[in-house]
This record gives C-alpha cells, sequence and structure tokens, in this order.
C-alpha cells in the first residue's frame, strides 16, 4: 500500500524506518522524504506513527492485540 504517492513509499517502507529509529513526521521526511512534498500523507504517516507507539508498549496495553 503506497502511503506516499508523491515519493512512492510503500507502508512497509515507512514501519521499517521507524524500526530505524526515523520515528516522528521530521525523522522520516529527512530519511525517506515522505511528507516533504504536498503533506497529503502526513496523515496516514501519524496514524502509522501512533500503531507503532501503542506496539512499543509491550504488548501490556489494552490496544496491543487490535494491531
Ligand atoms: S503524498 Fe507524501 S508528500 Fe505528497
Amino acid at each position: 500500500m503506497c502511503i506516499c504517492l508523491c515519493f512512492d513509499v510503500s507502508a512497509s517502507e515507512v514501519k521499517k524506518a521507524i524500526r530505524d529509529g526515523h520515528d516522528s513526521i521530521e525523522k522520516l521526511s529527512e530519511h525517506i522524504q515522505v511528507g516533504s512534498h504536498c503533506g497529503g500523507c502526513i496523515g496516514r504517516i501519524e496514524g502509522i506513527l501512533e500503531k507503532k507507539k501503542i506496539v512499543a508498549c509491550g504488548g501490556r496495553c489494552e490496544f496491543f492485540n487490535r494491531r
């Protein structure tokens, strides 16, 4: 699934970049350019970041199994 149409970046590429430590819109923009042109993908990227933060709880939070 393409997340950023301007730079043809997929959700899996965004998730990998987040796993590699690029855990903010600014860091992702610098690393894989997402969000740095029209900004139309920022909401989708924020959604992925939010899900990753929930997963980062280590499965202790009530939302973990909804992923
Ligand atoms: S869709 Fe990502 S910057 Fe335009």
